[in-house]
């Protein structure tokens, strides 16, 4: 029976953990048996709130180095121990950043193991990533500015031992954020290896709902763009929608900036007290430019031209200092990836976007021609159930409320 360990590496808040979690399911659903031991969990267990100062990661403090290094012997013990039972792979979820910490572990490995390097520097989505952890039981006693401050100081610790994979024997880099291989070093016949490179990179969407906001005043007259609230109607269709979840707890609740999404996603989170709610700039409506705030009817007689050219190419019109269908692609994407790399492993996951995002979000998993996309059917009234794994595709349109009047 083959056999195998995989060795996580990267810094803290590079997506480890998910992409060890994704590893996990995808391997299990072929029948191969994984377990993940993790250094942090085992940590906490153990040492309790004391190992969640900084100073425990400090290079010349002897005594969090021996800890750390205990902890590492004995989860590798663990992972030996269910290797050496019925266990196909063992996966060791820690930084194990250094040289001298990988040496370790392969002087005590009894079977291969396949180092896997996690990279992620797009500053912007470490900083979202540390606020996460920031809600960690073990930053409780903290402020979230303390918190802050002490995982970044962990975090720069852990650079001033960082050696990236070179001499290892097998290794993997991937870009975590994009599920893209940057660089590996494999030799053939490495046991299940073509199962994880496939997972590592496949999309991973264990349950992603995509609901449009309620009806708003705006929608009513009839004009794009803006910031305006919810009508009457409005409220009722998110109130429905909050109620459609009752029951099923969303760990994460995605919305733009825009009050119309903030106040759908309300209803949905009222009595989830678990929840983290995260706006995102990047799910904001198309930007319409000059025609921001017009009727449809107004931007007609006021601008025949972009009423006209628009309707002849809608996915490539672009406003007039605004956005189009085409330059919008890069955005919501990567409004996208930063959701489901901060979601990390959660269960189920809600988007409340816009018309014109949610067709952008449709198209990344359903297959539409470019030119169909701004035409794509967005109701208030329900919602997308979208699972995307190597095991699973689903997709469905799933009614809330009876009463849609979107436009
Ligand atoms: O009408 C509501 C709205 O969200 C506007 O804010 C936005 O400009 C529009 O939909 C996008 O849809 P379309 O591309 O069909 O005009």
């Amino acid at each position: 029976m083959h056999k195998l360990y995989i060795g996580m590496v990267g810094l803290p808040a590079r997506g480890k953990t998910t992409v060890a979690a994704k590893i996990l399911d995808g391997l299990s659903k072929e029948g191969i048996r994984t377990q993940i031991f993790n250094n942090g969990d085992l940590r906490r267990e153990i040492l309790g709130a004391k190992s969640s100062e900084p100073q425990f990661y400090s290079p010349t403090n002897q005594t969090g180095k021996a800890a750390r290094e205990e902890i590492a012997v004995l989860n590798m013990n663990r992972a030996t121990e269910f290797l050496q039972g019925d266990g196909n792979v063992a996966i060791l979820d820690a930084t194990n950043v250094s040289r001298h910490r990988r040496l370790t572990i392969e002087r005590m490995a009894v079977y291969p193991i396949l180092w896997i390097e996690c990279i992620n520097n797009d500053e912007e989505l470490v900083e979202a990533s540390i606020l996460r952890k920031t809600k960690l039981p073990e930053f409780s006693k903290l402020t979230e500015e303390e918190a802050c401050m002490s995982f970044k100081e962990r975090i720069q610790y852990y650079e001033h031992i960082y050696s990236p994979l070179v001499d290892e024997k097998m290794w993997v880099a991937i870009d975590s954020l994009h599920n893209r291989i940057l660089n590996e070093n494999v030799p053939s016949g490495v046991p299940f290896y073509p199962n994880i490179r496939d997972i590592l990179v496949s999309d991973w969407v264990r349950n992603l709902y995509l609901a449009r906001h309620g009806q708003t005043e705006y929608n009513v007259m009839d004009r794009i763009g803006g910031d305006s609230s919810l009508t009457e109607l409005g409220h009722k269709q998110a109130k429905a929608l909050g109620e459609y979840f009752k029951g099923q707890e969303i760990n994460y609740v995605f919305t733009s900036m825009k009050r119309r999404s903030r106040q759908t996603a309300q209803y949905v989170v009222d009595n989830m007290p678990n929840c983290t709610v995260i706006p995102l700039l990047e799910f904001d409506e198309i930007d319409a430019g000059v025609c921001e705030n017009l009727r449809y009817a107004e931007i007609k007689e006021q601008y025949p031209d972009i009423a006209l050219e628009r309707s002849e190419d809608k996915y490539g019109y672009v406003y007039p200092k605004g956005e189009g269908y085409i330059t919008l692609k890069e955005r919501v994407d990567r409004g996208l990836k930063k959701a489901l790399f901060l979601s990390g492993n959660a269960e189920r996951v809600l988007i409340v976007g816009h018309q014109a995002i949610n067709r952008m979000i449709l198209s990344h998993f359903l297959f539409r021609r470019q030119e169909d996309v701004p035409y794509i059917l967005v109701p208030q009234n329900s919602l997308f159930h979208i699972i995307s794994t190597q095991q699973k595709k689903l997709f469905e349109l799933v009614k809330f409320m009876d009463v849609d009047l979107s436009n």
